[in-house]
């Protein structure tokens, strides 16, 4: 990752979340996680549209590890003695209201920045949770998310290489989520009980995680002026433009499928996928290794308990099938 564990660690100075007594907040938060996990259908559509066989081949494991961690989420209700049960509306509509509308808007504002403030969370569970099983289930999990980042951060970079109006446009949608998240800021200073020593950490974690996210950006190459030092209407402008930029796109596709239907319908034109360009993609052209990849290692897609606490290897097999 391009943001170090340790550039992401914040301090909440050894307070700890008490299985029992904090239980409604912990389990609250496990909730909208699980909603998140479960948002991993979601990959079968970028599958589909994956611009080549290196990102299809990661996009598969993935997708077997983010049901791993819906596993691991159901577990950990288990184990506090709770139900799942409906994620709060603000967390749908942010994990499936706002997929992407295509391959750099997926990696950039799904993978290296959701992804990552997701991560940023988990971190901050296993900071103060204060339950050796949950936090030894999260341990697990949080390795994978890095690498769901990392590949984001990778394909961002890749995407808007030579590309300044895309990378205008992904800033600017950044932005946006952004303002989202640190909204969350004042609604927690005003409904969280500021004498709990973990949860009044939270206003500041959130003003953390936005840090840290703005960094992780510029690091990408989205910006080479720190987010912090752009002026309200120079953020401004670039939110229009990315707005306009997707309106725009928006309606050159639906003009283009409609020109292009009696084509479609024949079979003669239509989005380029891996089973027209397989035979050219790099990883073909290279020479047939496809072994293992270099995010493979050896233990830990086999590792994640499965609802009731039961090991599911048969993912980690699937994952490197
Ligand atoms: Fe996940
Ligand atoms: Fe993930």
């Amino acid at each position: 990752m391009l943001v170090t564990r340790e550039e992401m660690a914040f301090d909440f100075q050894g307070a700890k979340l008490d299985p029992v007594k904090d239980k409604d907040v912990i389990v609250w938060a496990v909730q909208q996680f699980l909603y998140g996990e479960i948002t991993g259908v979601q990959i079968g559509h970028w599958l589909y549209n994956a611009p080549d066989l290196e990102s299809a081949r990661f996009l598969s494991r993935q997708a077997v590890e983010e049901f791993q961690h819906v596993g691991n989420f159901l577990r950990i209700l288990e184990i506090l003695g709770a139900q799942p049960e409906k994620a709060a509306w603000s967390v749908r509509f942010l994990a499936t209201g706002l997929m992407g509308g295509d391959w750099a808007e997926h990696v950039a504002l799904e993978m290296a920045l959701g992804e990552g403030l997701v991560l940023q969370a988990f971190y901050a569970m296993i900071d103060t949770v204060d339950e050796p099983e949950i936090v030894a289930i999260l341990k697990r999990g949080v390795r994978q998310e890095e690498r769901h980042v990392d590949f984001g951060e990778r394909q961002t970079a890749k995407a808007i290489a030579g590309r300044p109006a895309l990378r205008r446009r992904l800033l600017g949608l950044a932005l946006v989520s952004l303002w989202g998240v640190s909204r969350l800021e004042a609604f927690m200073k005003k409904r969280l009980p500021m004498d709990h020593p973990a949860l009044k950490r939270l206003p500041d974690l959130v003003r953390h995680s936005v840090r840290i996210a703005e960094l992780r950006l510029m690091r990408i190459g989205l910006t080479d002026a720190p987010i912090s030092s752009l002026s309200t209407g120079r953020k401004l402008a670039l939110v229009a433009e990315a707005y306009a930029g997707k309106l725009a796109l928006g309606v050159a596709s639906w003009v283009l499928s409609v020109l292009l239907l009696p084509l479609r319908l024949l079979g003669l034109a239509g989005p380029k996928r891996l089973t027209d360009t397989y035979l050219s993609d790099p990883l073909v052209v290279r020479g047939g290794q496809l072994g293992a990849g270099p995010e493979d290692d050896a233990g830990d897609a086999g590792e994640q308990a499965g609802p009731g606490g039961s090991p599911a290897r048969q993912h980690g097999a699937a994952a490197r099938a």
